[in-house]
């Protein structure tokens, strides 16, 4: 089956320096959604890949398409053509023309409607399938609308059978009031198209080649048009404006939420969880509200998941407590570990199981062993950290000279003081004592206390007393001169 992606408007009432069909919902743009819909449906077996009709941003929308082809293969199979000028859905389709498989039928779709299912479109194909052999029936999605202002309208016959698609700017008054939309999505005999698209005429209110126009070619030659409609009239909606998006986008997070309750995850209000890219969770976990989740991220059974969190690329052991507040990102937590409130974990944290990791504390590449903990106040860095150590507030691993990163080697059973600075590279031997306010130069050995520290003394000393300020004294003298005026 041939697919072709119309993505070359520029969407004017986004206001936006982007092409439309690069502004994101769920953090993907929309024509990443209709491609991967569209790649879906293809299957791997496809020989060819959808083709998009790029026109205004056309070397922004490539750009994404080889960007994304380096993170999922089957973009590789997509390719596009250009639409110079913006001259009608029509006209837009032509361009792919010379790329179209004839003896194969061609479901067009456009780049601004992200959330219409495989399913329905599987549906849609299969209505085109049929009784007429190769080259069969034209399929078209239609969707009955309270408001259908703006829209092409389906013109029926008394006896049901499609006559037309009337824009709404060449529509009578009685055209108009005609509820049946049409959503833009349909699937053509490809022979046939060929030559209806080479015969359209732009004599219409708006100047342009109506893809539209081939609904009444196709009823004059005999080519028999069917209908259905979506499940969901979200399916079919398309992105016009930014409020529009925004109410897409709250649409699509609601189902998620509803999808992950289904599968045993307890959501304190599913209106309030944001999920950007993949979430899978075990059973028993629980997310507390405004968490924002990117990328591919796992939650193991019975995880839980304070207020406000953002958790990005990660994968969350069984049974871990994250605090309010945290901010993951690329880190690997194990089973039972305590992870904030304020905690941020960066890329190359790898945390064993029952680790504690507490408020402003900062682990960027670096391993943590189990029963390993660092409460408050702390940067690790690029360090291997073993088991039962005790990282006190205020410690920080001096990992970078201002050119390179050094590595930072604490041993078991270590115990470091408050405020102590590990000047990388270095090593703290097993057992060893940090005393607080350190400052680690050279490696410390294992079991005996290593302190750096200047000497304490007391001395006697008087506090300097404050003076008697001079404001006070004047506010007084201007008193007594008032009353000497007297
Ligand atoms: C179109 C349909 C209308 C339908 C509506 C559904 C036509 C003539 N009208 O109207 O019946 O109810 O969609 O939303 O088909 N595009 C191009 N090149 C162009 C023009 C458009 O690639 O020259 C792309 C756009 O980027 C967009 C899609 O085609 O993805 C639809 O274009 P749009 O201008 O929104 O069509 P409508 O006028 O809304
Ligand atoms: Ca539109």
């Amino acid at each position: 089956m041939n697919i072709v992606i119309l993505a070359a408007g520029q969407g004017k009432r986004m206001k936006s320096a982007l092409p439309k069909v690069l502004q994101t919902l769920a953090g993907k743009p929309l024509l990443q959604h209709v491609l991967n819909t569209a790649l879906d449906l293809q299957g791997k077996s496809a020989k060819t890949g959808p083709i998009v009709v790029v026109g205004y941003g056309a070397a922004d929308v490539k750009e994404f398409l080889q960007i994304t082809s380096e993170q999922d293969s089957r973009y590789g199979k997509v390719t596009t053509v250009l639409q110079a000028e913006q001259k009608g859905t029509g006209h837009a389709l032509l361009q792919a023309l010379p790329k179209l498989d004839v003896n194969e039928p061609t479901l067009v779709l456009y780049g601004d409607v992200p959330l219409l299912s495989k399913k329905t479109l599987s549906k849609l194909v299969k209505l085109a399938d049929g009784v007429h052999g190769q080259d069969s029936a034209l399929a078209l999605l239609t969707q009955n609308l309270n408001n259908p202002t703006g829209y092409g309208r389906i013109v029926r016959d008394i006896d049901g059978s499609i006559k037309e698609i009337v824009e709404e700017k060449d529509a009578s008054p009685e055209q108009k009031r005609i509820t049946e939309i049409n959503t833009g999505i349909m699937v053509l005999p490809t022979n046939s198209l060929k030559k209806w698209l080479k015969s359209l005429r732009a004599s219409n209110a708006q100047g342009e080649y109506y893809l539209t126009d081939v609904i009444a070619m196709a009823v004059n030659d005999g080519v028999p048009i069917r209908t259905t409609q979506a499940d969901a009239e979200y399916e079919t909606v398309g992105v016009n404006s930014r409020d529009q998006l925004a109410a897409l986008e709250r649409v699509h997070q609601l189902n998620q939420a509803h999808v992950l309750m289904d599968a045993g995850v307890s959501l304190a209000d599913p209106a309030r969880i944001d999920i950007r890219g993949t979430l899978e969770c075990g059973t028993d976990v629980f997310i507390d509200v405004g968490c924002v989740f990117e990328g591919c991220v796992t939650l193991a059974a019975g995880t839980t998941v304070g207020p406000y969190c953002i958790i990005r690329n990660s994968v969350i052991g069984k049974n871990v407590t994250i605090h309010p507040y945290s901010h993951i990102d690329g880190a690997q937590v194990g089973a039972n570990s305590l992870i904030g409130p304020y905690a941020r974990l960066r890329p190359g944290a790898d945390l064993s199981h029952d680790v504690h990791i507490g408020n402003f504390v900062e682990v960027k590449n670096s391993k943590i062993a189990a029963n390993s903990k660092a409460n408050h106040l702390a940067y690790v860095g690029d360090s291997i950290v073993g088991s039962r150590v005790n990282i006190g507030a205020g410690t920080i691993t001096c990992n970078y000279d201002g050119v390179n990163k050094h590595q930072t080697i604490i041993e078991d059973d270590v115990f470091i003081g408050s405020d102590t600075q590990l000047v990388a590279p270095v090593r703290v031997g097993r057992g060893a004592t940090l005393g607080a306010g350190t400052t680690l130069t050279k490696d410390a050995p294992p079991n005996q206390l290593t302190v750096s520290r200047a000497k304490q003394i007391s001395l006697q000393w008087q506090r300097p007393v404050k003076k008697e300020k001079k404001v006070v004294a004047k506010k007084v003298a201007t008193k007594k001169s008032v009353k000497a005026k007297k």
